[in-house]
């Protein structure tokens, strides 16, 4: 086999904010990829780097009292560490504020420039007289044209969803000085996109995109693509633009080619070479691995400059979707807005790799990190399954035989069984259907654990203690262990390195699952992993929470500055779509409210208990629920009444007890909410279709 030439990336993380869950979501996505790929023998290398520039990061440094310099390195250090504490493996991690990103931004732009890529013209835009700068659609704020909701964001309105230019809001303010905004021309440089609209109809259908990003881009293919604003004015944290005093190249045009500037910056220390990889006929792969809010940049603008400056495009780009927490986007006042370290601090990350893994496939869809099922699956399949399999089989090695395993197996047809699997797990890997690696190896551990019960080692060795009998099944054990473990090292490379200790045995390879250990010595086994806690879960979301409320003063002067980053994706006013098996599933009922109670010390939440009709034997069946209601109504408002229970939801542990539902409410949230009444004639149990 000849080893393929890999160069892998991840999204470049903002220099601004910390590493939270939805970024590793992306970061073992990748990581598990690229350990795979070297495991296989192939020469695969893993780069990122800190997006460094932006008004957000200039902004966030200011509210900080430090040099946008000081701020970038002091998260790079801490971004690093994050991803360490996950054993995200890269092979480098710069940052786009370096000098190898700048001298290829400016060469790149260069390019583009001379080949008639690159056009200026004045636009128009909000200018903020205190702070003089130029103020993105996201630093300004004023009611809606249409609907006049107050506190509407510069480009669309929350409340009736239409857009419009930050020109036309109603007594608009800066939300960076609190201001009012004027109108300033100035010289813009725009890359000239619709120059590529062939090039890219094409690119996009190669095979390079899965299907379902293609077809999203062969709608925006279809309309008038624009010309792309690559150039900011000063005041701007960023590169200059060559020849263009006080014009700097906005953010995203030198973030991608930070991926470059990374892997150069890895070059001068080893001896990779930069051409081999990114020039015209490079025979090298190459894949980026980024979310869904971010496809246009690498899908159109990122292929498009390529193609301009005559290197390489992506051999492909694997977009995945987002990461939400027991079932809703993550939060911060919901304590699920969990921080990397925040996790690190109190669980394994071990566990988040595996339960990432047992969930991720190659698509799109979101992915939820479901709190309970978490600790359950992580629980029964690693300790459970695997781990289990050594610690039946390990004890009897090592006093019965001093460590030494048998010459010969009792089960030849299990082990070679396990490993006949070994390329259709290596498939599901390299086409990222990770859940589906994951299932066929529990399989084969449910094989191994059930060879187990039926030899049952304990009770040959109450018989025949110290033969050859009782050897030769707990080393069959051992074996089968060994070879999920290669299977698995991907995903848990900390609890391969622990198994290769005890094994004593180097590194563990893909093709090291074709072999058996026989004769050999192993060490003395010490637990690989122990169970999830769910005290430990509840104290992780406990921080998120205090965190976030330690930092809220802080936060109201410069969330706009984190959270919004200019041109990332805008959070659509809808869900997504579902199929009608989706809704089926949510049981909805007519409920009375059969009482209504304070509850004590909660600010927000009632305490319903809700009569939802009868059981099959005649019982009636009530659900207690914790209700984030009592802004809006008094216990005694409620007490009667009818509405819309889900029955169906599984029960959560809340500050003030188990909320065993959820009662609809339609509004805005925070004080304005509508409980919905069904009308007259509706009887508590009725299902709602
Ligand atoms: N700086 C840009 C990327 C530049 S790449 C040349 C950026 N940064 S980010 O910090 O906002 O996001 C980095 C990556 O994390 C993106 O791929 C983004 O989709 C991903 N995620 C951010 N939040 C996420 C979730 N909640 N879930 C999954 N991935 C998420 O965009
Ligand atoms: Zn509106």
């Amino acid at each position: 086999m000849n080893p393929r030439k890999i160069l892998v990336t991840s999204a470049l993380p903002y220099a601004n904010g910390d590493i939270h869950l939805g970024h590793m979501l992306e970061a073992v996505q990748t990581d598990i990829w690229v350990r795979l790929q070297k495991m296989r023998g192939h020469d695969c290398v893993y780069v990122c780097a800190d997006d460094a520039h932006g008004t957000a990061i200039m902004l966030s440094a200011e509210s900080q009292g430090i040099t946008p310099q000081q701020l970038i390195d002091k998260v790079n250090a801490a971004h690093q560490a994050d991803y360490a504490g996950f054993s995200v493996g890269f092979d480098n991690f710069h940052s786009t504020h370096s000098p190898e990103n700048q001298a290829r931004s400016e060469s790149i732009y260069q390019a583009l420039d001379a080949n008639g890529h690159i056009a200026r013209r004045s636009i128009t835009q909000l200018f903020d007289p205190e702070k003089q700068l130029f103020l993105a659609d996201r630093y300004v704020k004023g009611s809606c044209p249409k609907c006049k909701a107050p506190e509407q964001y510069g480009d669309n309105c929350e409340a009736c969803g239409s857009t419009y230019s930050p020109s036309e809001l109603i007594d608009p303010t800066s939300t960076i000085s609190g201001a009012t905004p004027i109108e300033k021309d100035s010289e813009h440089f725009f890359f000239d996109l619709p120059q590529f609209k062939d090039m890219l109809r094409q690119w996009t259908r190669s095979g390079t995109l899965q299907d379902a990003v293609a077809n999203k881009l062969a709608e925006w293919l279809d309309d008038e693509l624009q010309q792309w604003d690559i150039s900011r004015d000063a005041p701007y944290f960023g590169f200059e633009i060559p020849g263009a005093p006080g014009k700097f190249f906005y953010v995203w045009l030198d973030a991608p080619i930070g991926y470059m500037a990374s892997f150069e910056n890895l070059c001068t220390r080893s001896d990779y070479n930069f051409d081999d990889y990114w020039s015209k006929d490079s025979n090298a792969e190459l894949y980026h691995f980024i979310g869904k809010d971010i496809v246009n940049f690498h899908t159109l603008f990122w292929p498009a400059m390529l193609t301009s400056a005559n290197y390489r495009t992506p051999s492909a780009v694997y977009v995945h979707g987002f990461l939400t927490v027991d079932g809703t986007k993550m939060s911060k006042s919901r304590g699920t807005f969990i921080n990397a370290r925040t996790y690190l601090e109190h669980l394994d990350p071990e566990y988040l790799r595996y339960y990432l893994a047992a969930k991720l496939s190659s698509g799109v869809d979101d992915l939820d990190l479901n709190l309970e099922d978490f600790a359950a699956r992580v629980n029964s399949d690693l300790v459970g399954k695997v781990v289990n399999i050594a610690s039946r089989c390990a004890g009897f090695i090592s006093k019965g035989y001093a460590g030494k395993l048998a010459d010969t197996l009792d089960d030849v047809a299990l082990i070679e069984n396990l490993q006949a699997a070994s390329e259709e797990i290596a498939t599901h890997f390299e086409k990222r259907e990770y859940s589906k690696a994951i299932r066929l190896i529990m399989t084969l551990a449910d094989a191994a654990n059930q060879y187990i019960n039926d030899r049952q080692p304990w009770v040959v060795a109450k018989a025949e203690p110290g033969s050859e009998n009782l050897q030769r099944i707990c080393s069959t054990g051992i074996n089968a262990f060994r070879i999920l473990l290669c299977y698995l090292k991907p995903v848990l490379p900390v609890m391969a390195a622990n198994a290769e200790r005890f094994l004593a045995v180097a590194p563990l390879s893909w093709a090291d699952s074709q072999t058996a250990l026989l004769g050999h010595t192993i060490g003395k086994f010490e637990p690989l992993m122990t169970r999830v806690e769910a005290k430990k879960i509840e104290a992780m979301i406990d921080a998120t929470k205090a965190a976030y409320a330690a930092a809220a003063p802080q936060e109201s002067v410069t969330a706009e500055a984190i959270t919004a980053e200019e041109d990332t994706a805008e959070d659509s006013p809808f869900a997504p779509e579902i199929q009608f098996d989706d809704f089926a599933k949510i049981d909805l009922r007519i409920a009375r409210i059969a009482l209504a109670e304070h509850v004590e010390g909660a600010d927000k939440l009632l305490k319903l208990t809700l009569d939802i009709g009868h059981d099959a034997s005649g019982n009636e069946v009530t659900r207690s629920v914790f209700s984030g209601i009592k802004s809006a109504y008094s216990p005694e408002q409620l007490t009667g009444k009818l509405t819309v229970v889900v029955a169906n939801l599984a029960p959560r542990k809340m500050k003030f007890g188990m909320s065993e539902g959820m009662v609809l409410a339609a509004g805005p949230g925070k004080d304005e909410l509508w409980l919905l009444e069904p009308h007259d004639g509706a009887q508590p149990g009725m299902r709602v279709t």
